[in-house]
């Protein structure tokens, strides 16, 4: 079974808590939350009165995906909101170890992301450290966005890398994944899927959610 995360960036802000009422009675394994600042990606989504908004209204656990520099800087306050996962950019951390190491004295699981064209190398060694690594299959930054086919050869490698360590890193592919690319998606080896556009664009979200879910490898 494939875990999927809908991603709230591309739902109708000013009905949030219906939105999140949806969720809640979906077969949804999490929520995963975009937090955008503007610097690191050219976009700026929500900061900490939405993430007290989907604290209220949310039953789902809640991965933060930080698209912002020095994350570091934020993680404390943050984790205040009942986080279960925060997930920071390999490119947007210096000192990437000490990152995940913060995150997990938070209290919180630790991810990290890695935009389309960085190299998997980044994370040889804090790989064992994770709980999740995030592979953007588009350019961070906007939902509704187009999925880049070269992912699929970058989740086999990643997977292969986790078996080579003996990691236990669960593999997420975030961007442009709908029902027609999931299988696809899922075969190549990946755990869960995040889906914003293809879930809240259509007419019954938790259909949507419900058809990710059984993606099944080919
Ligand atoms: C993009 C975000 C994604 C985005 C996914 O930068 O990280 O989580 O919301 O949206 P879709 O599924 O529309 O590509
Ligand atoms: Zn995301």
């Amino acid at each position: 079974m494939t875990f999927v995360a809908p991603s709230i960036l591309s739902t109708d802000f000013a009905h949030l808590s219906r939105t999140l009422a949806a969720v809640n009675e979906s077969k949804a394994d999490w929520l995963h939350v975009d937090v955008m600042d503007g610097v690191f990606v050219p976009n700026i989504s929500f900061g900490t009165p939405v993430l007290k908004a989907i604290q209220q209204h949310t039953k789902k656990p809640v991965e933060l995906h930080l698209m912002i520099v020095q994350p570091e800087r934020y993680l404390e306050t943050f984790a205040r909101f009942n986080i279960n996962q925060m997930t920071v950019h390999a490119e947007a951390c210096t000192h990437l170890h000490s990152v995940v190491q913060q995150i997990k004295r938070l209290g919180c699981k630790a991810g990290v992301a890695l935009n389309p064209h960085t190299p998997l190398g980044y994370l040889e060694y804090v790989i064992q450290d994770l709980d999740m690594v995030c592979l953007m299959s588009v350019n961070p930054g906007f939902g509704g966005q187009k999925f880049i086919p070269q992912t699929l050869e970058k989740i086999s490698q990643l997977k292969e890398l986790i078996r080579r360590k003996g990691a236990a890193a669960l593999i997420e592919v975030d961007g442009g994944i709908n029902q027609t690319n999931v299988t696809d998606v899922v075969s190549a080896g990946a755990d869960a899927v995040v889906a914003g556009s293809s879930v809240f664009d259509s007419s019954d979200p938790r259909q949507a959610i419900a058809a990710l879910k059984g993606a099944q490898a080919k």
